[in-house]
């Protein structure tokens, strides 16, 4: 098993460059079954949820083809086998957004029903439930999801919450449905402007994505695109971040600043100065950092990917900080790992008090899901002497190269076995 070593106390101080969007390129992965043409993407991050992604459309059929570092292209012409079984789905939740897509595509689709995971419940109920408007007839039998349909029709669909990747499930599938589809109560999330700017290349009939009412005039059929993906802003706040924390100054080239305007915010508000123009951020923090409080709701509000960074930020600010969790309804683990590394942190319901130290101490700590492992990451980075993280594989499910992209930028940070 693979750990980090982070030796802490350097400040970050450099150019890192972001990598594509995780969570734009897993849907827009699933975008290409809904056509029989090519999908070329480009600027897609190497990461295991990404090979994961890769294997099950593989194995339903299509063909991958990885052309150079970060651009895939996938046909998807024949489908074969409908299938997204119960190992793919439980290591990568995001096999749900197969879903939409192969109802509307080939009206069919046996996908294993996602359990619970390290942050929360999870419930697909939305999904199903927008699909069941637009005509598929939906069972649950054996853990799985039995979808059937032999033409989707556009409806209104108003959703019961925010969900992201239930609203790109819909609007995937709507674009091949009869007539008009009407989400409302939909995510606004960047994520889901760039799967709908995709989807318009492909010939779909998108309006309206990015705020909480989207149109879908479906189509016939959807044809091939080369489409870049949009660069990770869960990504960028990480390290803007981990410099605001180490006291550092960094240059982040292909970050857009327009998608973190709730992180950025809280970052000036600790006391970090930040400059940007359309494709770079510069931070720079010169002084220990504020404590902020912070509540996570759906975008445009604070991002819930985030939550557990400012954890650590908070751990080490000064003063006092109220952390309230509200997307998700387990996602403190990192809590209890942190105070490893002695923060004084406090959980009560779905709110953490934290009360910042001067300084945090090295320790061994386990990462349990992937932003926990972000904060770890964080808080082995201003700790004092050596910290080691265990079970990072969950932090490669989602960000790429990241000892290396620390590394050039003077963390002290290794990969050992
Ligand atoms: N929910 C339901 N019913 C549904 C769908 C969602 O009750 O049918 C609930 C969830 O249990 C949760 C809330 O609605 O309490 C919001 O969940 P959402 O569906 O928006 O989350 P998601 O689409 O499964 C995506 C990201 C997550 C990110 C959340 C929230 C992808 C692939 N995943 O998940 O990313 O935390 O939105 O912004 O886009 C991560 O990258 O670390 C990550 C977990």
């Amino acid at each position: 098993m693979q750990k980090l070593l982070i030796q802490g106390g350097c400040p970050l101080k450099g150019e890192i460059t972001i990598s594509g969007a995780k969570n734009a390129a897993l849907p827009l992965l699933c975008a290409s079954l809904l056509t029989m043409d090519t999908v070329e993407l480009r600027n897609v991050p190497e990461l295991m949820d990404i090979t994961t992604m890769l294997s099950l459309l593989q194995q339903m059929g299509a063909t991958t083809n990885l052309r150079n570092h970060a651009t895939i292209e996938l046909s998807a012409r024949y489908i074969s086998n409908p299938t997204a079984p119960y190992e793919m789905v439980k290591t990568m939740r995001a096999a749900i957004l197969v879903l939409g897509p192969l109802v509307a595509r080939i009206g069919e689709a046996h996908i294993s029903l996602p359990g619970g995971c390290a942050i929360g419940l999870r419930p697909v109920d939305q999904h199903i439930k927008g699909l069941q408007a637009m005509g598929a007839e939906i069972v649950i039998e054996h853990g799985y999801i039995r979808a059937q349909a032999s033409k989707l029709t556009g409806a209104r669909i108003l959703m019961d919450i925010v969900t992201v990747t239930g609203t790109e499930n819909l609007m995937m599938a709507a674009t091949l449905a009869s007539g008009q589809t009407i989400i409302e109560n939909a995510a606004r999330e960047p994520e889901i402007i760039d799967l709908a700017h995709c989807l318009n290349q492909m010939g779909a009939k998108i309006t309206g994505a990015g705020t909480d009412i989207i149109s879908i005039e479906g189509v016939k059929a959807l044809h091939g695109v080369s489409y870049e993906v949009m660069p990770d802003r869960i990504e960028t706040g990480t390290f803007l971040t981990a410099a605001t924390a180490t006291a550092g100054e960094v240059y982040l080239r292909n970050a857009r600043a327009e998608t973190l305007d709730a992180v950025l915010s809280k970052l000036l508000e600790a006391g970090a100065i930040i400059d940007f123009d359309h494709n770079q951020i510069h931070l720079v923090m010169k002084k220990r950092p504020q404590s902020v409080n912070l509540r996570t709701a759906p975008y445009p509000a604070f991002p819930t990917d985030m939550q557990a960074q400012f954890m650590a930020l908070n751990s080490i600010a000064e003063g006092t900080a109220l952390i309230t969790e509200t997307i998700f309804e387990n996602r403190f683990m990192h809590v209890q790992e942190l105070k490893r590394l002695n923060a004084d942190i406090t959980v009560e319901g779905n709110t953490a008090v934290i009360r910042g130290i001067q300084q945090l101490d090295g320790a061994n700590v386990m990462a349990t899901d992937l932003r926990a492992s972000a904060s770890l990451v964080i808080a082995g980075l201003v700790a004092r002497d050596e910290t080691t993280i265990d079970r990072i594989y969950h932090l490669d499910r989602g960000y790429e190269s990241i000892e290396r992209k620390l590394s050039s930028v003077g963390a002290q940070i290794k990969r050992v076995t």
